[in-house]
């Protein structure tokens, strides 16, 4: 596999995104505004599952959670950024969602929270759920500002009304005061750009620098605790890393951090994963999925963050190595694993993938849908009523996607928020059709 200006980082090239394309194995399904919202006063964008050590879903006394970034429904989307709020939400049956309500009270560190992870661990030294995220602007601040660091918070439990026996849903539980989520919570940063590996906010020469996203991730195969997270590569000017300059703000990573001790409070940076130098700016949520030894690692992309005269789409892209710190290379030759159709472009966004016995579930939000606008790249340019009429601010159907070797294909879809456990069946209509197949 080719390798980057840095020498030995397993590189997404331009070669390989030169191949990107829509096709019948990549492209979802429309979607249609569900009859209900998960929570009409709030937008929700970018989740993820609490966890367990293991990777696996937490289910406690047989509820599920999910986290949200979130902001108040009545706001212009476009402006959500940068207000946004991290809410939890739990679920019975992995189909209605309830609100829970914010995880912080307010004592959290940037001026608002970005994407991040929760793992769950009862036996924990420091209270029961370790929640990374993005501490995003300079707390004090007077103006908004863009600063980007991996933060920690420890010491929330979770409390629930008990007694529902394993995977079972009692009918008789109120589901508004089912679970809860308390603190206090301690806050620390963990983690900021090295300026060498990866890029701090004044080396920046393009967009706005990222260092975001820390997801929690324990290597099955060596036990060892790592956090990945988005990031960029330093490329100063003049080396010539690209073949045009211009391209050289294109500088998107994935990084990643080791916990010698496996202590998941105590991380060192490591030199990244992959990166996509003249390629992409932005290679956001990374987060992996390890099956029998192969580790697939997925990113969330945007058309406007590739680099000039390549051609890519609001997209899940994925790679896949034999080892952790393994030769990464694209799945389907070029990293696309699923987009929206040509006349919805914008229709979802922030996949998170996991797996599901033979299949792989992708979960997103529902993002702007564009049914007659299919050439709008800058929703910010609608007029505003309109931009409030066509942002999603759910969670979108999730997409069944099957996996073979370095290919994956779009099986199917559930329904809007659809989140099922590795325990529960997915509807039988895609084992008929595969055992028709003979498969
Ligand atoms: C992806 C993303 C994340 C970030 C969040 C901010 O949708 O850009 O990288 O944490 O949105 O809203």
């Amino acid at each position: 596999m080719s390798e980057d200006a840095a020498g030995d980082t397993p590189a997404w090239t331009r070669e390989h995104a030169a191949g990107l394309r829509r096709d019948d194995s990549n492209v979802a399904p429309i979607i249609y505004p569900p009859e209900e919202r998960i929570d009409e006063d709030l937008h929700i964008w970018d989740t993820w599952f609490l966890r367990n050590r293991d990777g696996s879903i937490a289910e406690i006394d047989g509820y599920r959670v999910i986290f949200s970034l979130t902001s108040p429904s009545n706001l212009l989307p476009g402006k959500r950024h940068d207000v946004a709020t991290i809410r939890y939400f739990y679920s019975q049956d992995g189909e209605h969602w309830t609100t829970g309500g914010t995880v912080f009270d307010g004592d959290t560190l940037g001026q608002r929270q970005w994407a991040g992870s929760a793992m769950y661990d009862p036996e924990g030294d420091e209270g029961e759920i370790y929640f990374y995220y993005t501490a995003a602007g300079e707390d004090g601040a007077d103006e908004l500002t863009y600063t980007q660091r991996l933060a920690l918070a420890t010491g929330g439990t979770v409390s629930t009304d008990g007694g529902l026996s394993e995977g079972g849903a009692s009918s008789d539980v109120p589901s508004d005061s089912g679970f809860s989520i308390e603190g206090p919570w301690d806050h620390q940063i963990l983690l900021t750009p090295d300026g060498d590996w990866y890029e701090r906010e004044d080396q920046s020469r393009g967009m706005i620098y990222t260092f975001r996203d820390p997801w929690f991730f324990e290597d099955p195969e060596s036990g060892e605790t790592y956090l990945l997270f988005e990031a960029n590569t330093l490329v100063p000017e003049g080396t010539g890393a690209c073949d045009d300059p211009v391209w050289e703000e294109f500088n998107g990573s994935i990084g990643i951090a080791h916990s010698p001790t496996g202590d998941p409070t105590e991380f060192e940076l490591r030199p990244p994963l992959l990166d996509a130098v003249c390629v992409n700016q932005e290679l956001e949520r990374p987060h992996l999925v390890v099956r029998d030894g192969t580790y697939y690692l997925f990113i969330s992309s945007h058309v406007h963050t590739f680099a000039p005269e390549l051609e890519g789409y609001d997209a899940l892209y994925g790679f896949v190595a034999d080892d952790l710190q393994g030769e990464y290379e694209p799945l389907n030759g070029h990293g696309m694993v699923l987009t929206n159709p040509a006349n919805a472009p914008f229709q979802a966004y922030s996949w998170l993938v996991y797996d599901h016995g033979d299949e792989l579930l992708a979960s997103s939000f529902f993002n702007y849908f564009d049914y007659n606008r299919p050439n709008l790249d800058d929703v910010s340019l609608l007029p505003e009523d309109e931009q409030m009429r066509r942002f999603g601010g759910t969670l979108a159907p999730t997409v069944r996607l099957g996996l073979d070797g370095k290919q994956t294909n779009v099986i199917d879809t559930l329904d809007h928020g659809h989140l099922p456990l590795q325990r529960e069946a997915l509807p039988k209509s895609w084992w008929d059709a595969e055992s028709k197949d003979g498969g």
